[in-house]
């Protein structure tokens, strides 16, 4: 279980991408709850903070492959699996587990 950030400094609906190690992870507060992935698209390495989430959506602004932050699941387009971490939140602490 690695720590990535604290709570408050992601925004409800926002998203930042963090160096852990060497793997890229982004955050995300959907609707107040904290999800973590794969920082890099599956599809060809772009980094995934510059694509559009809408608190719910994580949209890649390459190709517009999509995924539901909520569900983990494909939602259009996406060819490929995201890959999603179990995150754990303590005392306003974001950890990564699994990495
Ligand atoms: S690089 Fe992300 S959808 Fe193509």
């Amino acid at each position: 279980m690695k720590y990535v950030c604290e709570v408050s400094e992601i925004d409800v609906g926002e998203m930042k991408s963090f160096d852990i190690d060497g793997t890229r992870v982004l955050v995300l507060n959907a609707d107040g709850e904290i999800k973590a992935c794969d920082g890099i698209c599956p599809h060809q390495e772009v980094l995934l903070e510059e694509g559009i989430f809408d608190g719910c959506l994580l949209t890649c602004h390459s190709h517009l492959w999509q995924w539901n932050v909520q569900t983990g699941e494909i939602e259009q387009e996406a060819e490929k699996d995201l890959k999603f971490f179990d995150v754990k939140v303590d005392d306003g602490k974001v950890f990564v587990i699994g990495l």
